[in-house]
């Protein structure tokens, strides 16, 4: 930052000296402090800014198993069933999807209830389960 700022006053004072090359200077800071200006860093006022309203709304399967049953079912903690790996998956799929549902929802041995997501609305985890079971066939 500190030989940004160096090659910031460079060009502004070769750009005060050289009246037909303040067009270019002024192009040139504004194209050099673009990428400066749109990062937000933690603490600043823009990294408060409310998230998007969409992100509000019922989340998708596919994130809800990416932030919370991914932590079990990716690598086969406990001897969850592994996303993707469809040997692990056809016993289970065998049960049928509303065995799948009832147990995501509630809970099965080790299986702990709603996968840990707490917040997460019954349509939310059925949603999770389609996508492991979509992703596992
Ligand atoms: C703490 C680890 C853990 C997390 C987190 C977790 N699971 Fe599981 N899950 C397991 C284990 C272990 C089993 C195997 C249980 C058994 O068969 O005894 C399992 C089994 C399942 C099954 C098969 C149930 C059956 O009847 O065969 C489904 C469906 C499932 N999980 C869905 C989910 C979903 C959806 C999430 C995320 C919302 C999730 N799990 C998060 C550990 C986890």
């Amino acid at each position: 930052m500190i030989q940004m700022k160096k090659l910031f006053g460079v060009l502004f004072v070769a750009g005060l000296v050289a009246a037909s090359a303040v067009a270019n200077s002024e192009d040139d800071i504004k194209a050099r402090l673009a990428p400066v200006g749109s990062t937000c860093m933690s603490g600043e006022a823009c990294a408060a800014a409310p998230a998007p309203v969409a992100a509000a709304g019922p989340k998708s399967g596919k994130e809800v198993y990416s932030s919370f049953c991914t932590t079990c079912h990716s690598a086969g903690v406990m001897g969850a069933p592994k996303s993707g790996n469809s040997a692990d998956w056809a016993p289970r799929i065998g049960k049928g999807i509303e065995t799948l549902y009832t147990h995501a929802i509630g809970g099965f041995n080790a299986m702990p209830p709603r996968g840990m997501c707490a917040a997460c609305s019954d349509d939310e985890i059925k949603g999770a389960v389609d996508y492991m079971v979509e992703n596992s066939k």
